[in-house]
């Protein structure tokens, strides 16, 4: 753990070195759980939002786009049942003054066993070697059976508690489970209370109640309701899906861990509308579909899996979780919910207007049922970096080992595509070639000049930024009009003819070739 607790913090400090992420407001130290994207972040961000917007909207004739505003009438919130259930459990440890999520400081305990049994389970691997059956042992092994039972009781207890609203419960278990505050080991704990996560402001010049509006604390309630707006101008029939991608903002108690836990985050949402009874058949489509999203972009299997929700939410009738295995261990990256008809039967009662599609086929109208995938795309962009994060022995110029950092991004989603270096900045006809060349690729795709300090040191640079491509001009394209082209992986390098470096390029950082 101390190992991924280091790559954690390097990968923080990697981001900010190289102008992917800031602190915000850092002249004035910092605005706790704010981020800003610097100019390779946001690129990067980009070309993230890009494949999901194109994965949904281009890659599915009844999936279409929208974008509504953050600000919505106040009754929408009402409706969507965030005035009054949208809440964590907060508790306070009176002796550090710290604030807790109290069913987080259940789930870091819960944790604590499963590091227990995962330890019982490495020793063994250790000793039986290739012989070692993990089913069977996790089956058979006293130990390991002992701590497996009591997680599964506190995570059903937890779960209870949480769906009931049983603060008193979720008192009494950090009690009876000696939980400690991480920050001062004290275990003087205040009463656990609800704590609603929406942040208020004010309209213009209307005072009090009258004038409260709400930042949205998820995107989805702009589509629902646009549900019929949508489906009338673009005619669609059910099944049909709204994609947006927007801010989502949320007071959360704890916001830790860099850009997992933010207050203002994007959220990539998508609203399936479908016959009611048909959620369990569209639930798994999407579950599988969603994974191989994941997948598509070089996530090992090992680090993706599925969480299912022990606690739904208000609206939810089946909900999991996409986990992705964080230096800090699996958490959550994307959630699939089975929202039932709940958010548009709620919006027709509140709005008292009819939110319904007429069936032509069975000439019967109905309210559809909806099937919501949702993901964070802030957590999307961390799950980027910490796979791609990798600290490698390479020969350097000289031939002798030298350690390298390289982003080991998909090339569709790399900030930069491909980097134009002259190999020597102080001779004018290298430089100038140079020039050219890129002044030809800017055209195609995000790209770079750069000219300043040695070669190997210019590869390192893109290297630490994820560009897949370095083009060198050298003496011989002076020639012969070719380049070398080295690629950031396996750091082999072609000679291939200046008017072919486009379509390579293009060729291999295609984002078409992750839908195929
Ligand atoms: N519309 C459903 C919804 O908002 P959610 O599970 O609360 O469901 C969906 O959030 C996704 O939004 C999460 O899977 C996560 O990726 C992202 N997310 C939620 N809260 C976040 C936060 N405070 N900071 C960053 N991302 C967050």
């Amino acid at each position: 753990m101390a190992n991924q607790d280091e790559l954690f913090k390097k990968i923080a400090s990697h981001c900010k070195e190289y102008g992917f992420i800031f602190q915000s407001s850092e002249i004035y130290d910092g605005l706790s759980a704010t981020y800003d994207y610097g100019p390779y972040g946001v690129n990067l961000k980009n070309n993230i939002k890009q494949y999901w917007w194109k994965s949904m909207v281009q890659m599915h004739e009844n999936i279409v786009g929208l974008d509504t505003a953050i600000f919505m009438h106040p009754t929408t919130w009402k409706a969507s049942g965030h005035v009054d259930a949208f809440n964590d459990p907060l508790v306070d440890n009176k002796d550090s003054k710290k604030r807790y999520r109290a069913d987080v400081l259940i789930e870091n305990y819960m944790d604590k066993i499963e590091a227990k049994i995962n330890k019982e389970i490495t020793k063994a691997k250790k000793r039986f070697g290739d012989a070692f059956d993990e089913t069977q042992f996790r089956a058979t092994n006293p130990r390991v059976l002992a701590n497996a039972e009591k997680h599964a009781t506190i995570a059903k207890r937890l779960a209870t508690a949480m769906t009931d609203g049983n603060m008193e419960d979720l008192k009494a278990q950090i009690e009876e489970y000696g939980i400690a505050c991480p920050e001062s080991g004290s275990k003087n704990w205040t009463e656990v209370r609800q704590f609603n996560l929406m942040f208020s402001t004010q309209l213009g010049a209307v005072a009090g109640e009258a004038g409260k509006l709400y930042l949205r604390p998820e995107t989805a309630q702009g589509i629902f309701v646009n549900f019929l707006n949508v489906q009338r101008t673009t005619r669609q029939k059910l099944p049909f899906g709204i994609a947006q991608i927007g801010k989502a903002f949320r007071n959360e108690i704890v916001a830790r861990q860099f850009i997992f836990r933010m207050r203002e985050f994007e959220q990539m949402e998508m609203q399936f509308f479908i016959k009611p009874g048909t959620q369990m058949e569209w639930y798994n489509y999407w579950k599988e579909t969603r994974m191989k999203w994941h997948q598509a972009i070089g996530h090992k299997a090992e680090d993706l899996r599925f969480h299912d929700h022990d606690n739904l939410a208000h609206y939810a009738d089946a909900a999991v979780d996409i986990q992705y295995n964080f230096p800090f261990g699996f958490k959550e990256l994307e959630g699939i919910h089975s929202r039932t008809d709940f958010d548009l039967a709620s919006h027709e009662k509140y709005s008292g207007k009819k939110l319904q599609f007429f069936d032509p086929e069975t000439k019967d109208s109905y309210v559809p049922y909806v099937l919501e995938t949702s993901i964070g795309c802030d957590r999307m962009f961390l799950a980027a970096m910490s796979h791609a994060y990798t600290e490698e022995i390479v020969p350097d110029a000289k031939g002798k080992d030298s350690t390298r950092i390289v982003l080991k991004l998909h090339p569709a989603l790399a900030p930069i595509k491909c980097a134009v270096l002259p190999l020597l900045k102080n001779k004018p006809e290298l430089t100038s070639k140079a020039r050219e060349v890129f002044n030809k690729l800017k055209y195609s795709f995000d790209c770079q000049y750069d000219e300043k300090d040695a070669i190997g040191r210019r590869y390192r640079r893109q290297d630490a930024i994820g560009t897949p491509y370095c083009i060198t001009i050298d003496f011989d394209t002076l020639e012969d009009d070719t380049v070398t082209i080295r690629e950031r992986d396996t750091l082999k390098q072609e000679r291939i003819s200046i008017d072919k470096i486009a379509s390579i390029v293009l060729e291999r950082t295609d984002m078409g070739q992750l839908f195929a």
